[in-house]
């Protein structure tokens, strides 16, 4: 009797866990190839995928555990060189190798971050360029509720139009990335440490401004949550790598620093019927009843076999 108690809870377990899970739907939209990297949180196990190409147009879906944490990536420029050695221009994770495995994204990168079923059942994610900034990336949730379960991100192409003290330039001359003040000069007002290291203290910059100004949702200093912090419940994510701009607003004709931004995030979030809406289908948990029935006769047919 007690082995089959401790079967049907763990049957239990897994119904529940599989309801709890979420799913991200990673896609590049970019014109060339990008290595996402994935980082689970610190107490949170790496996931089977930690690193792997994604080519022009790819998408690929890997499930999340429950209560996972972590960010994810872009990579570009990577290749492999004469002795197998795997590394990338931007947002290397010094494994060495395709896979991360437990390596961290080399600043400048844009970071999409994640701690899912957080306080009060929540999942909590932003896209954040605290650490810099190296491609335009959107997380749209799908199916959640809750919160201000929305869209959030930074859409725009930033590397040609990033201040020439944090630019970052790969060996051709090609703009790559952009730093973020605090590792382009490492000072505590800009990293938020030392004295600087409360809200109070810690002020955004003309750097930080830079970077809000051009992407409203992204966190652009360490103490940007207010306006740059997402939260949803029982949400699946999808996270595209160079989302597209509309044509329409995509004209800049003379994108100069001064009038930047001639389209922002704002504008394309407002805008876009791909991104609104999106979000929109809720997920019922009527739809898990059929299962559950199945379930529960399954674990009744084996208590009659025993
Ligand atoms: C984005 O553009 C809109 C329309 O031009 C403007 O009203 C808004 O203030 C801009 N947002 C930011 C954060 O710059
Ligand atoms: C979203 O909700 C969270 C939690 O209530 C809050 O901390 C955050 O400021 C909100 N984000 C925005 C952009 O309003």
């Amino acid at each position: 009797m007690a082995r089959l108690s401790l079967f049907t809870s763990l049957m239990f377990f897994l119904f529940i866990s599989r309801v709890y899970s979420a799913t991200f739907t990673l896609t590049n939209n970019c014109a060339h190839t990008i290595w996402p990297g994935i980082l689970s949180g610190a107490g949170t196990s790496q996931l089977d995928a930690t690193g792997f190409s994604l080519q022009k147009d790819e998408s690929k879906t890997i499930s999340i555990p429950a209560s996972w944490s972590g960010r994810l990536w872009g990579r570009t420029l990577c290749s492999e060189d004469s002795t197998g050695k795997f590394t990338c221009v931007t947002g290397d994770c010094g494994s060495g190798k395709l896979e991360c495995a437990g390596g961290g994204a080399t600043p400048p990168a844009t970071l999409a971050e994640f701690t899912l079923n957080g306080a009060n059942g929540l999942d909590f994610y932003d896209v954040s360029l605290v650490d810099g900034y190296n491609l335009p990336m959107l997380v749209v949730p799908q199916g959640g509720s809750g919160g201000n379960c929305s869209t959030t991100g930074c859409v725009v192409e930033l590397n040609g139009l990033c201040p020439s003290d944090l630019k970052v330039a790969s060996s051709d001359g090609s703009d790559v990335a952009c730093r973020s003040a605090c590792e382009a000069f490492g000072e505590p007002q800009y990293c938020c440490s030392g004295e600087y290291g409360n809200p109070n203290t810690c002020k955004p910059s003309s750097y930080s401004e830079f970077f809000k100004h051009a992407c409203p949702r992204a966190y652009s200093y360490a103490y940007d949550d207010g306006t740059s912090t997402f939260t949803c419940a029982s949400a699946d994510y999808v996270i595209t790598f160079c989302p597209s701009i509309p044509t329409s607003k995509k004209a800049s004709q003379n994108p100069q620093a001064a009038d930047l931004p001639l389209y922002n995030s704002s504008m394309i979030f407002s805008g876009n019927p791909d991104y609104n809406g999106v979000s929109s289908t809720r997920v019922s948990y009527m739809q898990f009843l059929p299962s559950a029935i199945t379930l529960l006769l399954a674990i009744w047919r084996l208590f009659h076999l025993f």
